[in-house]
């Protein structure tokens, strides 16, 4: 309130004061004033509110956390000068056939002198609700003006008891779709020049949510890095669910206990590591791996250092593909991905990461739903209702590709092959349903739209056992080595919040920037080059990335340096 009424007062000081010079000096000046003020009465679209609520000035080098948000809590630092936007949108135009849309999202300003006439889009995570600020920390310092929608309501990334059906059709495309419609009107009367080139950067629910918009209008962004895309949500869902009913049922005998995750990891990457021809530690052709699990099943009931065959089956059941009335309905997890099913089955005692929530909140919406009742029918429950129709499964993008009078788009997608939290084969499944249903071959849709697989990487970021080159300038790479402390593993903030230390603004060695040259000098993305870490965040190894089908071969010289391999055929 007191916010609004201070604005309002600077609102009318600034048209006074604009009065005695010439307009054109007007208009820059006025425009770059980062107050509410600067962007009121700028959007009018039929059936839509817009409320400025916040403008902030953030210095060079300062820090910038929104309180509240319980999504994205945390504070990200080192941002260029900019201005921090936030904004309340609500749209009746659904309405009576859907529920009134309602959202907010947030902007990240460069100084005009440092604006590259572009506008960077950034997706959330997980179930989250809240503005993504943290992640938007990176687009500034290439100039972009940087945006990110919360969504539609406020939540951790684990709840999902914020379901209502306005919720989640805003979760699902809404609130994603207005919101750069909005910012992409309030960003050119802010600098007071149109936009030139519109990008998106997502990973998991992120990558889910490029798809989704890039399915639904095919003019919002020009390019997309699309991340670990967690696109499937009616089918990934009931997957966690039934893979997480497989370790309770029988009275758990077929639990996986915490310490048993590492057992296996290590035993796959015994098997495996050598079998891709390269003893380095990296399983890069997880799905090329015969893998014998009876090397460290045992009989017994409380084996030490092995597993029961009854976890042992419950473990290849994670590894297969989900089967529901005789068709795959999810693919299942490759190996190398051990490590991350702790976050879905939970500490020894507990329920699973999502206890079962989806089913209980999302397709039936009964609280007292529990884990017993869990069939495969679930599955079909979830196709037909389709929550808040947020699965991007409209494949048929050749609208994406080819826009009338305009160049057409292009996606750069990749996926970590030891990903316990999405299944990287959902992304080349993806991929192949493109192809197919643009009625297209590979090789002439990797003229617009390319795969990068990479071995050993986790969920969106990071590679632990393997070490494997991860960091490649993707979405919410640059913000999680910044957020190494509030992870609790007494590890200090690192990197500069964008690009990959030691290769800022580098193309070879950042996804970003290699898609901008992409769609702006038509130069294909033909491999990106990862890094990896030591302890103490030296260089340990670096690894060209690859479109798919071709991979990393190893020619000769230091096994981990770039330079020793090539992209090519396995
Ligand atoms: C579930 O039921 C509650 C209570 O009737 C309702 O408020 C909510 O909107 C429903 N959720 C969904 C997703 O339909
Ligand atoms: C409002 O909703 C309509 C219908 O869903 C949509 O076409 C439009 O883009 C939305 N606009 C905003 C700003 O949310
Ligand atoms: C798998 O491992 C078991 C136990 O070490 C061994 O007896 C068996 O021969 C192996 N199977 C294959 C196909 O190698
Ligand atoms: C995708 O297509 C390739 C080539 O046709 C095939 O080898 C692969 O099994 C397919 N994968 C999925 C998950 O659809
Ligand atoms: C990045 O490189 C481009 C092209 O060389 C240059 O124009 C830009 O100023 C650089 N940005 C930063 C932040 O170093």
């Amino acid at each position: 309130m007191l916010l609004a009424t201070l604005s309002t007062f600077l609102l009318v000081l600034l048209s006074r004061e604009a009065l005695a010079v010439p307009s054109r000096e007007r208009e820059s000046r006025q425009a770059l004033r980062c107050a509410v003020g600067s962007f009121m009465g700028v959007v009018s679209l039929p059936g839509v509110t817009v409320t400025i609520e916040k403008a902030v000035s953030v210095p060079e080098r300062g820090t910038y956390s929104e309180s509240g948000n319980l999504g994205f809590p945390q504070t990200i630092d080192l941002l260029p000068a900019l201005c921090a936007v936030t904004v309340k949108v609500t749209n009746t135009t659904d309405s009576p056939t859907k529920p009134v849309s309602s959202y907010r999202f947030g902007m990240f300003l460069p100084m005009a002198s440092k604006w590259n006439s572009k506008i960077l889009t950034v997706g959330g995570a997980s179930f989250s609700g809240g503005i993504n600020w943290p992640d938007m920390g990176q687009g500034p310092h290439y100039g972009f003006a940087t945006i990110s929608t919360d969504n539609g309501h406020n939540s951790a990334g684990s709840d999902l008891s914020w379901a209502t059906p306005a919720r989640l059709y805003d979760w699902g495309y809404r609130a994603l779709h207005g919101s750069v419609v909005v910012s992409k009107l309030l960003i050119a009367q802010y600098y007071g020049q149109p936009l030139t080139y519109s990008y998106y950067s997502g990973c998991s629910t992120g990558g889910r949510q490029g798809l989704r918009e890039i399915q639904y209008d095919a003019n919002t962004f020009d390019g997309a890095i699309i991340g670990a895309a967690a696109w499937d949500t009616l089918h990934l869902m009931p997957w966690i669910s039934k893979i997480a009913y497989a370790q309770l049922n029988n009275n758990g005998a077929g639990k996986l206990k915490t310490d048993q995750f590492n057992i296996l990891a290590a035993e796959v990457l015994r098997q495996c590591d050598i079998q891709d021809g390269n003893s380095d530690n990296i399983i890069s052709q997880p799905d090329r791996c015969i893998f014998n699990i009876s090397t460290i099943t045992c009989p017994s009931s409380s084996p030490e250092g092995c597993i029961t065959s009854a976890q042992a089956q419950t473990a290849m059941r994670v590894w297969s593909d989900y089967i529901v009335d005789g068709r795959v309905v999810y693919q299942g997890f490759g190996r190398s991905s051990e490590d991350q099913w702790a976050v879905y089955f939970g500490a020894d005692s507990a329920l699973t990461g999502f206890d079962f929530d989806y089913e209980r909140y999302w397709t039936y919406n009964n609280t007292g739903y529990t884990w017993q009742q869990f069939t495969d029918q679930a599955v079909i429950e979830s196709e037909r209702i389709n929550p808040g129709q947020a699965t991007a499964n409209k494949f048929d993008i050749s609208g994406f590709r080819t826009r009338p009078g305009k160049k057409g788009g292009k996606i750069l997608m990749y996926h970590g092959l030891a990903d316990g939290l999405v299944s990287p084969k959902t992304s080349l499944y993806y991929y192949n349903q493109t192809i197919s249903a643009t009625g297209s071959t590979l090789d002439a849709t990797r003229s617009w739209f390319r795969y990068f697989e990479v071995p050993g990487m986790q969920h969106c970021f990071f590679s632990n056992r393997y070490n494997a080159p991860w960091d490649f300038g993707a979405p919410g790479q640059a913000s999680a080595l910044r957020l190494l402390p509030t992870l609790g593993v007494g590890l200090p903030a690192v990197g500069d919040g964008w690009g990959v230390p030691g290769h800022l603004n580098d193309s070879n060695y950042d996804a970003l920037l290699a898609l901008t040259e992409w769609v702006e000098k038509d130069k294909p993305v033909d491999r990106i080059i990862a890094t990896a870490f030591n302890a103490d965040f030296s260089v340990y190894r670096t690894r060209p990335i690859c479109p798919y089908p071709q991979i990393a071969v190893y020619d000769s010289g230091n096994i981990n340096n770039a330079a020793s391999w090539h992209c090519g055929s396995g």
